[in-house]
């Protein structure tokens, strides 16, 4: 994919948003243009504890879960720069969340509710939304979480364009971004 340009920055960009944001797909389109490694936290999860994610809720429990999420994260932040995908919930725990803060520039990939019924319809394995309508929880999560990921450097909504138009954006705030906080 051609870039407009490639930025220059010393951290890791951390992409946040709901389940069905599209953070991993475009994560990785991202961190080619950026000549940078991907790295999704779920997959890292899933390798740390050698099973899937709806087992670990299942047999851990979501406390578990998080704590394996941010002790994850906190090893990705700091071995390389990355471009990397959350999971939808990693940015609401205070610790894990300061440790993105202050570590790494926030991506919030914003999707409105239909676009988020669509893309978690496609695939399964997301625990929570096997509690009940996926359309009335992805809501609930999205009035609880969406005043907290406002807290994110840069904010990109996501509609039905494509993801390379998302990474044209992520780029282009990019580099505003870099040019306001140097
Ligand atoms: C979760 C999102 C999932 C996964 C887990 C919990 C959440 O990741 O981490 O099922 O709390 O929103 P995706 O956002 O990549 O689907």
């Amino acid at each position: 994919m051609n870039t407009i340009s490639t930025p220059e920055f010393d951290k890791s960009i951390v992409l946040i948003g709901l389940m069905g944001a599209g953070k991993s797909s475009i994560g990785r389109r991202l961190a080619d243009a950026l000549f940078l490694e991907f790295c999704d936290t779920d997959d890292e999860i899933v390798k740390a504890a050698g099973c899937s994610i709806s087992d670990i809720f299942e047999l851990y429990g979501e406390v578990e879960f998080r704590e394996l999420e941010e002790r994850v994260i906190e090893r990705l932040l700091h071995e390389k720069k990355y471009v990397v995908a959350t999971g939808g919930g990693a940015y609401m725990r205070e610790n894990t969340r300061s440790r993105i803060d202050d570590n790494a520039i926030t991506v919030w990939l914003r999707a409105d509710l239909d676009i988020l019924v669509e893309r978690t319809g496609r695939r399964g394995g997301r625990p929570l939304l096997e509690q009940g309508n996926p359309r009335e929880i992805l809501k609930e999560l999205m009035d609880e979480r969406y005043p907290v990921y406002a807290h994110a450097d840069i904010t990109i909504d996501t509609g039905p364009d494509g993801h390379e138009v998302t990474v044209r954006q992520i780029i282009t705030s990019l580099i505003e971004f870099l040019k306001v906080s140097q």
